[in-house]
């Protein structure tokens, strides 16, 4: 690269923050903003700037005035919105699917039809528009059974339904929400893995994997969360399962978006279970995981503003080289989250400390001081030699720290260390 690089990043959750921190390393960018960012972000040398992610043409005017070389696309609903189609109708460089292509994410039946066709092992399911229509079809399921909302639900949108009773009530309330269709799926048995490729085209190259959790409580209990905190590596996950994900649905995955002409550029994130007959995509996103992306980042040795500079001028991708050390980041969560987040807690003063890291999320800032918005605030991060001494030093940081109203899960990494 012969000049340094102005680059703006859509988003303002935590992964964003790492996506920034990330770029904000290379030797080969100036300047970092980020659209509509947080508070939380500025301390790290981040250029916050006060456009909201689905206000297109001022982020593109901001990308003009500012000579930004590309723009790289934190969340999905800009995605799914089209942002990458209205920056390219103005000339101007962006890193995220198409509005066509991000329908992976923004529906459901059109991943699975995808997935059918391109012969990716997933899970049976069938689509329906009429509650009517999708009780009867309860037949046909055994429990639990998977009901999904069609469309975008910010995390909400799947129930997994014990009885046939309360799959019976899922239903109607989507379809009387407003859900146009819904899906109803085989519950899958296994562990959870969140696979990121980046892909430009044809050429694609595979983010180290990690593992989230989605539940918010210990144990895998009570309400599904955006994510509650992630790791990687994931040393209990085998060469050959891992080579199988590899073979069976990644390498289709990207042979079917060439095949049906989606000209994808940008990350695909797999969602996949580890089940007794192989493993099965249970989900495409359109974009990197939150709070995945936070342990990720910090693995890859190699310049992730580079890799992605490489894609938005078409040069090939280099193998990434990716750290030995392990990451294991949890997420501080305001206390009622998911259901009735509490806001407005002052937070402590986080003091820097080798070895850990804070990846803003949901904070405001007053006074100098930062207090949480309500949501998922944080991610206490730790980079170590072994996941075993990840785990210990992002514990003892996150239990010294002093306030209310929030909360985190005490077993993040358990079932890679057990
Ligand atoms: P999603 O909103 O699609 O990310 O799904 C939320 C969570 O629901 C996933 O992370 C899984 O834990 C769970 N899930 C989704 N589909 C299935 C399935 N077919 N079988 C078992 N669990 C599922
Ligand atoms: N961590 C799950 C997601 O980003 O969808």
């Amino acid at each position: 690269m012969s000049k340094k690089l102005n680059l703006l990043v859509v988003g303002s959750g935590g992964r964003e923050h790492a996506i920034c921190k990330s770029f904000n390393e290379s030797q080969n960018v100036a300047n970092v903003y980020c659209a509509p960012g947080n508070s939380g972000m500025v301390s790290t040398g981040i250029n916050t700037v006060d456009i909201s992610e689905l206000n297109f043409k001022d982020l593109a005017d901001f990308a003009v005035e500012n000579q930004i070389d590309w723009t790289f696309v934190g969340p999905e609903n800009a995605l799914v919105a089209g942002i990458t189609d209205y920056f390219r109708e103005r000339k101007l460089a962006i890193f995220g699917p198409n509005k066509f292509a991000a329908q992976l994410e923004g529906s459901k039946d059109f991943a699975l039809k995808f997935m059918v066709k391109h012969n990716i092992p997933t899970a049976d399911y069938q689509t329906f528009q009429s509650t009517a229509e999708a009780i009867s079809a309860l037949a046909d399921f055994s429990v639990p059974i998977v009901v999904k909302a069609d469309g975008l639900a910010a995390g909400k949108g799947v129930t997994i339904a014990g009885s046939k009773a309360d799959a019976q009530n899922v239903i109607g309330e989507m379809l009387a929400n407003g859900e146009h269709q819904i899906v109803l799926e085989e519950f899958l048995t296994g562990p959870e893995y969140s696979l990121f490729v980046v892909v430009n085209g044809t050429d694609f190259q595979i983010l180290p994997m990690a593992q989230d959790h989605k539940r918010a409580y210990d144990d895998d209990e009570g309400p599904n969360t955006g994510g509650m905190g992630a790791y990687s590596p994931v040393p209990q996950l085998s060469k050959k399962d891992y080579q199988e994900m590899i073979s069976k649905i990644v390498e289709p995955s990207i042979n079917g978006l060439n095949k049906d002409g989606f000209d994808y550029h940008g990350i695909l994130y797999i969602g996949l279970i580890l089940t007794d007959h192989g493993p099965k995509a249970i989900e495409y996103n359109v974009r990197l995981g939150d709070p995945e992306t936070q342990v990720v980042l910090p693995r890859l040795k190699t310049d992730f503003a580079e890799v992605i500079d490489n894609c938005i001028n078409d040069i090939k991708m280099k193998q990434l080289e990716i750290d030995s050390q392990a990451c294991l980041g949890i997420v501080l969560a305001a206390k009622g989250y998911p259901h009735a987040p509490v806001k407005g807690q002052l937070l402590p003063d986080f003091g820097k400390r080798l070895g850990i890291s804070i990846d803003y999320a949901n904070v405001t800032a007053k006074d100098n001081r930062l207090y949480g918005n309500g949501g998922r605030i944080l991610s206490v991060v730790a980079l170590q030699d072994t996941l075993s001494n990840a785990q210990i030093k992002a514990y003892e940081y996150i239990d010294s720290l002093d306030f209310t109203d929030c909360y985190y899960r005490k077993d993040i990494g358990k079932k890679a260390l057990e």
